[in-house]
């Protein structure tokens, strides 16, 4: 029987991938951890996933075979924590790495971003095997990260599975410190009745998916034979693409008094240098990926839960 134990249980994905994969495998199977108590059902351990024998205390106790690891600090609020950021990063993935490694788990699941790629990476379409220059530390450490996935394969046989995740959009809960964290911000302003102020500028296209979609792609390629894994760096995952201007016309639909003003601050940066759209034709062909949601599935989802 498998025994899962999702790590960054609290954050964004994590609260709705645990309250997923209990649904499907039985809430005992499931299980959550973070350094955070709030809002998570039991069974649910408080952990520091830095705590390498704390972690490993929890896996052999439960009998865990399979981590999913969310822990991590994300793009805009690394830059303001560059070696924090890199430490907590690549020091709890190895750790988990390293369970793999002496077969006390079975499988990992470490998800990647769009922000492994840079200024000199074709920014539509990306492909999956490119230019890789990511100049903030989130995606610097994103980029080691996948390498060193590849590297426990290769060299000892780890099961890992990763996906570059684009930016997520959901209403359960709020968004982690992340450049794309506008296109949930304004649903929240739209809903309040107040005007929203875009920290991207109005035509920075970014590559988006509904949370409900990052979810099925997460269980499906950890559900899928290991054999159809043949990138053990990471999958790239595409959704949708829309500019804050493009998602502002949509929302005005519904919402039609609603304004937008654009005051672009540093994280316009870190979207200029990420691409606009991604080509996930390996993830298609390997594992059968296919999104669902275009974007005015996501806005009428969006305005009627938020
Ligand atoms: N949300 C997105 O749009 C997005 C896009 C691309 C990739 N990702 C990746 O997906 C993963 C999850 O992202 P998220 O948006 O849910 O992040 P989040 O910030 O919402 O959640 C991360 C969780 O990790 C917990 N945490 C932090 N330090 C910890 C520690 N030392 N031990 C245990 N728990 C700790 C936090 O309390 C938080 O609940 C990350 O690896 C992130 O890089 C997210």
């Amino acid at each position: 029987m498998e025994k899962s134990l999702v790590i960054g249980a609290a954050g964004q994905i994590g609260t709705e991938l645990v309250s997923e994969l209990r649904s499907k495998r039985g809430i005992a199977n499931v299980i959550a951890a973070d350094l955070r108590v709030d809002n998570l059902a039991s069974p649910f351990y408080e952990l520091d996933a830095t705590n390498e024998s704390a972690l490993r205390d929890l896996v052999l106790n439960e009998g865990v075979t399979e981590i999913y690891h969310l822990v991590a600090i994300l793009s805009a609020t690394g830059e303001k924590a560059p070696k924090r950021a890199w430490e907590l990063n690549m020091k709890t993935l190895l750790n988990i790495l390293d369970l793999a490694k002496e077969r006390i788990i079975q499988r990992v699941f470490w998800p990647s971003s769009i922000a492994v790629f840079g200024p000199s990476t074709p920014k539509i379409k990306t492909p999956q095997f490119t230019v890789m220059d990511p100049n903030t530390v989130y995606g610097i450490s994103k980029s080691a990260g996948e390498l060193w996935c590849q590297y426990y394969f290769e060299n000892y046989g780890v099961d890992v599975r990763s996906i570059r995740y684009p930016g997520l959009i959901s209403w359960k809960t709020m968004p982690g410190g992340g450049t794309t964290d506008y296109a949930i911000e304004i649903f929240h302003s739209a809903r309040k009745g107040i005007d929203f102020r875009s920290f991207l500028g109005p035509d920075t296209r970014l590559p988006m998916m509904y949370m409900d979609d990052a979810v099925r792609a997460t269980i499906e390629i950890m559900e899928a034979d290991p054999d159809s894994i043949k990138i053990r760096t990471s999958y790239n995952l595409s959704g949708v693409d829309f500019t804050p201007r493009e998602l502002f016309d949509e929302i005005k639909k519904i919402y039609p008094e609603f304004n937008i003003t654009f005051k672009p601050d540093s994280r316009q940066k870190i979207a200029d240098s990420w691409p606009g759209s991604i080509d996930d034709s390996e993830a298609k062909l390997d594992w059968g990926w296919n999104h669902k949601f275009d974007t005015k599935a996501i806005v009428k989802l969006m305005s009627d839960n938020i």
